[in-house]
């Protein structure tokens, strides 16, 4: 009898799966964290080849999978089948899902619930909450529960209106001293790694230097335990607005159109599929075949 490899269950970490407390490890030891945002199976995929440790479903997904305008409409439903693929194509790295407007806002039991969610329907190692305030009773009430809570502090873009738009925060003494409060009260909440949006990076550096726990920049300079990029952002498959701390590694939306043009001129110019594309029929089978299509003419 042979015997297939049990699935673990959830909550439980797949083999080869980077442990939770190798983040802190790694900022103990200075060696960078590299987090990138992903959305279905073949970007887990190809995130996970190229070594990167952590994999946000970011609610990004709403803007640059989704077409909408804001990150606000994201629901849960699509965040859940969105992190279940990502899920089906990595292994090594933690998949963080972003718990979007409105699944954890209304109280603790909505946060736990949405949370519980995550792990048990799409698989996700943690989940992600932006914010401070009144988000520290929704990571006191998740981490409680035994499910570990990325926190999100700086632009945080579903109350990007409050904020006066997507502009970079704390940039006075005041709103700079916020921030840290905030920052630490989070890791006193018991998040284990927190992401600092459009921050100034010596503002970033001191929050960074007064936690145990490693930060993820995103605009928030060189300092940050960690970096996230936005994989359409960093592929050029975004052709929205891009902030000013996105570096563009590649410029596959071109790449993209043109081979989609040539396989379109192909389909009208009749020289695609070729011989190589198809299938064939023995010849004995295809004589009867058309005997069969002639007789039934004939009725
Ligand atoms: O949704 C997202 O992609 C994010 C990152 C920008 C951190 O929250």
């Amino acid at each position: 009898m042979t015997t297939r490899p049990r699935k673990p269950a959830p909550g439980t970490p797949a083999p080869g799966k980077l442990a939770l407390p190798e983040l802190a490890e790694m900022k103990r030891r200075g060696d960078p964290i590299v987090m990138i945002t992903a959305y279905d199976a073949p970007s887990g995929h190809l995130a996970d080849a190229a070594g990167v440790d952590v994999i946000l479903v970011g609610d990004s997904a709403a803007m640059v999978v989704l077409g909408h305008d804001s990150t606000v409409p994201a629901t849960m439903d699509e965040m859940i089948v969105l992190t279940r693929a990502v899920n089906r194509g990595a292994r090594r790295p933690l998949v963080v899902a972003d718990m979007p407007f409105g699944s954890f806002q209304v109280s603790d039991v909505q946060a736990l619930e949405n949370a519980i969610r995550f792990v048990k329907e799409s698989g996700a190692d943690a989940v992600k909450l932006e914010g401070a305030g009144p988000a520290l009773a929704r990571v006191r009430a998740v981490t409680g529960a035994g499910i570990p809570v990325m926190g999100h502090i700086g632009l945080t873009p579903q109350t990007a209106t409050m904020l006066g738009g997507f502009k970079a925060q704390g940039r006075t003494a005041a709103k700079a001293a916020r921030l840290y409060e905030d920052a630490l009260a989070l890791q006193d909440a018991g998040c284990f790694s927190i992401v600092l949006e459009a921050v100034p990076s010596p503002v970033a550096a001191a929050i960074t230097e007064a936690l145990d726990i490693p930060t993820i920049g995103i605009g928030a300079g060189a300092a940050c335990d960690g970096q996230v990029l936005v994989w359409h952002d960093l592929l050029g498959l975004y052709e929205g607005h891009a902030p000013r701390f996105v570096k563009q590694y590649a410029d596959l939306a071109p790449a993209i159109t043109e081979a989609v043009e040539r396989y379109a001129a192909d389909v009208r110019g009749g020289s695609f599929p070729e011989e190589q594309h198809t299938y064939s029929i023995p010849d004995e089978e295809l004589a009867l075949f058309e005997e069969a299509v002639a007789a039934s003419l004939k009725r």
